[in-house]
């Protein structure tokens, strides 16, 4: 019975998950090892899961229950983030089975539609089930007209059935459509979760928070006041195993498309009036709508691809001498693109959107850059050392907000020297961050859809992105016609490891007249 007493709007109160199935394809991918079962774990661990809960791995390989139990309870012990309890892990793992088979074989699917019902039976699962899709994109068809055919998919007598599905998207808007069609045909629009991992982290939704939570910003959040914005996500790692995903895709594709593409939109949108899913969604939409590039890419987008050489204290390898990659590989592993937003607020200050692996730091960030006092009353060596006004919002690490501006140096002359304002999460809160992850896994199993992106806002960002896409392709094109090879110039730009990424995104920036920061 629900408590008379509880405001349904109250979202202070734990939400704890109903009764349900969570059934992961490609379970034994990277994935679903060091985020998605410890998630469930930590889940389980803070109450957030009922007594009804199972999990269900389906995978390849020839495994029973138990040894499954056994590789969810080594990745929990790795990798979850809060402590371990033994009474938590055997309540959970009472729940949790394999199913092994090829995705497409019937027989498989019929034996993940008998266990799942026996586990509806046996632990009380109410006939709820979400389906966690951690697979290549060429099989989502596949499965989803599988689960359509076993009668998996569908929801009635108030059970429910959901979809989640991992990135890629696709890997332009004409694939992303295809794929929102398919998906589509067999779940209704309620029943699809698109994963972007960044809305579930904490310093993300804090933006919101901190935009729309007070009156201070609002004023100044808009081209009177602010020149131009920078969001970066740098990492310090290069692409590790996943030469099989990553070549071919690109640090554009991988992750200007959703990451960056969905922290502009949460920093460029208009206030939705409620945090309600629909109207969150309507104002991204609306603000990608206005997104566009500047017709000459030449000068606006730059890529690059790491070199050999030293990062963090040891020898690196190339890009190209990564396993698995092929010497004709053109795939860049760095991508920065200036972007406009054609609207009242926005028009005139751009964009700049940059990410790249085996960067100097891992640090992701986004930076509003404030216009230069319109007039000084200081002489010019008095304010050598101060730059532009700035606030950071720092996505991670070290997450939190600073405010840049110019202070006077203590002393009998005025010199202005540039300081920082600080709010971090650490000193200003005792409770430690969830996990992206077990925010999203909780949203699903409770049906809650505001921090997952729509098709709509999918293929928006695509179309963002497609004629950088194109252009570039273009250019390797034209390379390979040229010299047989596209490993010369007018392909990605070589850049150091553990540096800040090719010279041609510094010109590109200093075109405009700005610099990168240092994050
Ligand atoms: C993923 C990308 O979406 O995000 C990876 O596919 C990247 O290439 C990862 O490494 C980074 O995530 P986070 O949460 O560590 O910033």
């Amino acid at each position: 019975m629900s408590n008379p007493l509880r405001d349904p709007q109250d979202r202070r109160l734990p939400r704890i998950a109903g009764p349900c199935v969570l059934v992961i394809f490609g379970v034994t991918g990277d994935l679903a090892t060091t985020k998605l079962m410890p998630a469930v774990y930590d889940l389980a661990n803070r109450g957030l899961l009922p007594p009804g809960f199972a999990l269900v791995g389906f995978a390849r390989r020839d495994w029973a229950h138990q040894d499954f139990a056994r590789i969810v309870h080594a990745a929990v012990k790795r990798h979850a983030r809060t402590p371990f309890r033994e009474e938590v892990w055997r309540q959970l793992s009472e729940g949790i089975r394999f199913v092994s088979g090829q995705i497409g074989d019937d027989e498989a699917m019929g034996r993940l539609s008998v266990t799942i019902a026996e586990l509806d039976e046996a632990r009380g699962t109410g006939g709820n089930h979400a389906f966690y899709l951690s697979i290549p994109p060429k099989l989502f068809d596949v499965v989803v007209n599988q689960l359509r055919e076993t009668g998996l998919a569908a929801q009635a007598d108030g059970r429910w059935s959901r979809v989640v599905i991992e990135k890629p998207f696709g890997h332009d808007l004409k694939s992303a459509q295809e794929l929102n069609r398919i998906v589509s045909s067999v779940f209704s629009s309620s029943s699809v979760f698109r994963i972007d991992h960044y809305l579930g982290k904490e310093t993300v939704q804090n933006m919101l928070a901190l935009r729309f939570a007070n009156q201070l910003f609002e004023p100044i959040w808009n081209n009177s006041y602010i020149d131009h914005v920078q969001i970066t996500m740098a990492e310090e790692g290069g692409i590790g195993g996943r030469a099989g995903y990553y070549d071919g895709i690109g640090a554009a594709r991988d992750v200007i498309q959703n990451h960056l593409m969905q922290l502009l939109a949460l920093t460029a949108m208009e206030e939705p009036t409620s945090f309600d899913a629909r109207q969150l969604r309507a104002e991204k939409r609306k603000v990608l709508e206005a997104v566009s590039v500047p017709h000459r890419l030449d000068l606006h987008a730059a890529r690059g691809r790491y070199g050999a050489g030293w990062a963090g204290g040891t020898q690196v390898k190339s890009y190209l001498t990564e396993d698995q990659i092929l010497p004709s590989s053109t795939t860049e592993t760095y991508a920065a693109i200036r972007v406009d937003i054609d609207n009242r607020r926005w028009a005139g200050v751009p964009f700049y959107l940059r990410t790249g692996k085996r960067l100097a730091r891992r640090v992701t960030e986004v930076a509003l850059g404030f216009k230069r006092a319109p007039h000084l009353p200081f002489t010019r060596t008095e304010t050598e050392e101060l730059g532009y006004n700035a606030m950071v919002m720092r996505i991670q690490p070290d997450e939190g907000v600073t405010l840049r501006f110019g202070a006077k140096v203590p002393g009998t002359q005025m010199e202005i020297r540039e300081v920082s304002m600080d709010f971090a999460y650490g000193g200003s809160f005792t409770e430690s961050s969830p996990e992206a992850y077990e925010r999203l896994i909780l949203d699903v199993l409770l049906g809650d859809p505001p921090l997952f992106p729509q098709h709509q806002e999918v293929e928006l960002s695509w179309q963002i992105l497609d004629p950088v896409l194109d252009f570039w392709a273009e250019q390797d094109a034209a390379v390979r016609s040229r010299r047989g090879t596209a490993a010369v110039d007018g392909g990605p730009q070589e850049y150091e490891p553990g540096g800040w990424g090719p010279t041609s995104a510094d010109e590109m920036l200093a075109r405009d007249g700005f610099s990168w920061r240092r994050p």
